[in-house]
């Protein structure tokens, strides 16, 4: 069995950098990440690991990595792979724009052979921006999701995805049933969960697209099928929140309408919650429920600024998501600084080291996978990126010199986005590189 240690400038997180953990991060100037069969099995300084890798009598391939960094994979808390064809439309907040553009393009997905080439569109545009996990929407055909796996079972990805469901408030070819959307659910987790690297995710659209009756369901799919997650949205736009008291008016809000129906948990996923009241946060954080921040969708179509103060103050367990077709960008650096914006307008800062946590180990905490994946401890699987300090003239002037891991870190973020992807690698495979350029004089 060849062994192959990877030489380079490594960072991943230990812990979340805000807990004041002097440990939180891991920063290695001069590192070797050693995979064996798709597995993590040394991450140390390149003098001690070079050491232990001569002892091994196998072969060793030493892959040098000069002038960039390797993370962890990034991990996307929250998207929609049949929304890549609708991201930048103009001029519409979140109702008028689920109308206007979401489910006409989503209507599309009856189609299985659109379904795949979206799928195999959207998990390449992942890998091309660093992101070797996701948690994703599908549409309410089942087909949509048997492509989206069949497709992410060829580049290895870890990767979790649900059919939508929805009876109610969308057109005729969007619709499932209480019943329906159970057992199509189920078919879909009995042919997908825990094969290879996949995940389920049962995904009821949002409160005002499901009746009572269907949450119902979603509820007892959660419950008979341990293992699975919950995938929904939360909160995102006044608009909508409004619409739901008046759609559950005997909820006390409307998280309380999820929770009326046993969605809340540790595998239980929500995108946005930007307008929640303190008993909102209080059940979130005592439910071990997630959340996922997606501050590029919550800009673009104006939902509003996510407080990250009280995810911290409450202790709620954050991701990010790039939601796309909400957000205008799939990657997660793009995301990052967004992020960083939207708390600058909160007047809070967003450091490197957290937001970096946020994309990779606090991601996988999030989707309760940090036992698999999120950082370079031995024995998880080998998801990882080369960033590049050259990947841009401003990048690599603003890289250049004797600076600090967090000042070069804080750059990346900032500036950074696909081009700064110089590889990524998913269980020990090279499965994206960026072709490389003539540069001129
Ligand atoms: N709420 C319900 N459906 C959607 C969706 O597709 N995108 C976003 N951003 N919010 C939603
Ligand atoms: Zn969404």
């Amino acid at each position: 069995m060849t062994i192959k240690a990877h030489h380079g400038e490594i960072l991943h997180c230990l812990e979340d950098p805000s807990s004041g953990d002097d440990g939180a991060w891991e920063y290695l100037k001069d590192g070797i990440l050693i995979v064996e069969d798709g597995y993590v099995s040394g991450c140390g300084s390149a003098a001690d690991m070079w050491a232990e890798v001569r002892k091994a009598a196998t072969d060793i391939e030493m892959i040098e990595h000069p002038n960039g960094l390797i993370i962890p994979g990034m991990i996307d808390t929250h998207t929609h792979f049949p929304q890549c064809e609708i991201i930048a439309s103009y001029g519409t907040q979140l109702i008028e724009w689920l109308e206007t553009y979401t489910f006409p393009v989503e209507m599309g997905f009856s189609d299985s052979q659109k379904s795949h080439r979206i799928a195999k569109f959207f998990l390449r545009e992942l890998l091309r921006n660093g992101t070797t996990t996701a948690l994703v929407f599908g549409t309410v055909h089942s087909q949509s999701v048997d492509a989206f796996f069949e497709e992410a079972q060829q580049f290895n990805q870890r990767m979790i995805c649900g059919k939508v469901m929805m009876d109610r408030h969308a057109p005729d070819g969007l619709l499932d049933t209480p019943e329906s959307g159970y057992t199509q659910s189920a078919d879909l987790i009995k042919r997908w969960h825990g094969k290879g690297r996949l995940g389920y995710a049962v995904t009821p659209r949002f409160a005002p697209t499901s009746t009572s009756e269907q949450l119902t369901m979603a509820g007892k799919l959660v419950e008979n099928f341990p293992g699975v997650h919950l995938h929904t949205h939360l909160s995102e736009n006044l608009r909508e929140c409004q619409w739901v008291k008046e759609l559950f008016p005997s909820c006390e809000d409307y998280l309380d309408v999820y929770d009326r129906h046993g969605l809340l948990g540790r595998r239980s996923v929500f995108a946005h919650g930007i307008h929640l009241c303190e008993r909102e946060w209080n059940r979130l954080a005592h439910s071990g429920s997630n959340l996922s921040f997606c501050p590029t969708s919550n800009l673009f179509i104006g939902s509003g600024l996510f407080d990250l103060n009280s995810a911290d103050k409450y202790g709620v367990r954050i991701g990010l998501g790039t939601d796309i077709g909400g957000g205008d960008s799939l990657s997660l650096l793009r995301t990052i600084n967004e992020a960083y914006k939207v708390q600058q307008l909160k007047g809070n800062h967003l450091a490197p080291m957290r937001s970096f946590y946020l994309a990779t180990l606090g991601g996988a905490r999030t989707l309760d996978l940090d036992s698999s994946i999120g950082n370079f401890e031995i024995g998880k699987e080998a998801d990882f990126v080369v960033l590049d300090y050259a990947s841009t003239p401003l990048i690599e002037m603003r890289c250049a010199g004797n600076r600090s891991i967090q000042e070069k870190l804080f750059v990346l973020e900032m500036l950074g986005d696909d081009r700064a992807v110089r590889e990524t690698w998913v269980m020990g495979e090279c499965q994206y590189r960026k072709a490389v350029e003539i540069k001129s004089q």
